[in-house]
């Protein structure tokens, strides 16, 4: 009997998506750290996210890109809105392919809550007494409608059709600065009450034209965008899309019905993957309709998993090695994301591993560097533990 292979973790499992191979299933999802300046990712930025591929993540999405400059959702985001920036992503992603880890880009537009401060500062719009505070300079931030996102928030300008084929524009181009960068996997973000989400919304979304009224109409600008990205991205390189599977209740909501109509659409425009979140469209940008608890948005992962046929990516405090296994071994997501517990430990991967026994020994997954001493380490203080 003990002949008989041990099976390897599923989160452990490559996982080929078109020509790329994730070396396992666990995604950092994208994480806005709101410390650029200019757009600009910096040593803050490669470190941070450097520490997630020394600790074994296999996929990074890195945090909202914005697409156009009047699309950051604070002035520390970072951007692909011109030539200039590559350079400054490539460093980034040269560091982390050089650790083995595959890197990703969140392609995005904030809309109406762009021009906000960061959380950490209170994360309303931005005002005049912020300029005087922080240095950061408040800019007219763009929607489907002039619907303010709260009663004191200021107007968003409604985009003409001049403005939204400059916004597919955009992203197609952000994703053609993307690839220059050397990412490998491309998001983008459809969710949380950014542009493409509001445009989603029947509470946001109130035009008259092609681009509002039924879901169709409301669909419209995600599905061009995905267009537009698919036709720049290459064929070789997988694209994954981020919806918000539900953000609220009744009239004027996303339901999960509506969720399954657009991943179908999106598979049939060549998307790869559906990364599976939800909420955001009232109250902060990652507030979740359902109650929060360990693996809270599972759920929609399974369902659009199983009821449309796509890849999927759960996320929502997923935060034990075993949790992220029984969700790959119940066949309800394909991968696995795991964001605030990897601030927590970025070596959550190799934990993990130790954890469900990946690679036969302790540390044996661990860049030697590190698991070298660790594991001698750990025989040392077991043969204390034996000696008392
Ligand atoms: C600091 C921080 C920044 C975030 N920034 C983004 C972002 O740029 N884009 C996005 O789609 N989601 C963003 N999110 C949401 C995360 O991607 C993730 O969905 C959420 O944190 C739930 O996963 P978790 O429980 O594993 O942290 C952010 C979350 C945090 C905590």
């Amino acid at each position: 009997m003990n002949d008989v292979p041990r099976s390897e973790p599923l989160l452990f499992a490559p996982l080929e998506l078109r020509s790329v191979t994730l070396p396992n299933r666990v995604v950092i999802p994208p994480m806005c750290v709101y410390a650029a300046k200019d757009g600009m990712p910096n040593d803050w930025h490669l470190v941070h996210y450097g520490k997630f591929a020394t600790g074994g993540v296999g996929l990074i999405i890195g945090e909202a890109t914005a697409v156009e400059e009047r699309g950051r959702i604070t002035p520390g985001d970072i951007g692909l809105w011109r030539d200039d920036q590559v350079a400054a992503h490539r460093r980034l992603t040269d560091f982390l392919k050089g650790e083995g880890c595959v890197p990703g880009v969140q392609l995005a537009h904030a809309g109406r809550r762009a021009s906000s401060q960061p959380p950490f500062h209170g994360g309303r719009s931005l005002t005049a007494e912020d300029e005087r505070r922080l240095g950061y300079v408040a800019w007219q931030a763009v929607a489907p409608s002039p619907v303010p996102e709260h009663n004191d928030s200021p107007i968003p300008a409604e985009l003409d059709s001049a403005d939204i084929k400059a916004i597919v524009d955009a992203f197609a181009a952000g994703a053609r600065r993307a690839l220059e960068a050397g990412y490998e996997v491309a998001e983008i973000h459809g969710a949380h009450g950014y542009l493409l989400h509001e445009f989603l919304s029947p509470a946001v979304n109130r035009r008259d034209d092609a681009y509002g009224g039924d879901r169709e109409g409301r669909m419209r600008l995600p599905l061009e965008v995905t267009e537009a990205v698919r036709r720049e991205w290459p064929a070789d390189k997988p694209l994954i899309f981020r919806v918000s599977a539900v953000d609220g209740e009744g009239e004027g909501a996303w339901l999960l019905d509506d969720t399954l109509v657009l991943c179908r659409e999106l598979g049939e425009r060549g998307v790869d993957v559906i990364d599976c979140s939800s909420g955001g469209i009232r109250g902060p940008a990652t507030a979740a309709v359902v109650p929060r608890g360990p693996g809270y948005q599972v759920p929609f992962a399974e369902a659009i998993k199983r009821q449309t046929g796509l890849t999927t990516m759960a996320v929502g405090l997923i935060t034990e090695a075993r949790q992220a296994e029984a969700i790959l071994a119940a066949g309800q997501a394909d991968l696995i994301a795991v964001g605030r517990e990897m601030l927590d430990d970025p070596n959550w991967t190799l934990r993990a591993a130790n954890e469900l026994g990946y690679g036969g020994a302790p540390y044996a997954a661990w860049p030697p560097n590190y698991g070298w001493w660790l594991e001698r380490r750990a025989r040392t203080v077991a043969m204390f533990k034996d000696a008392g």
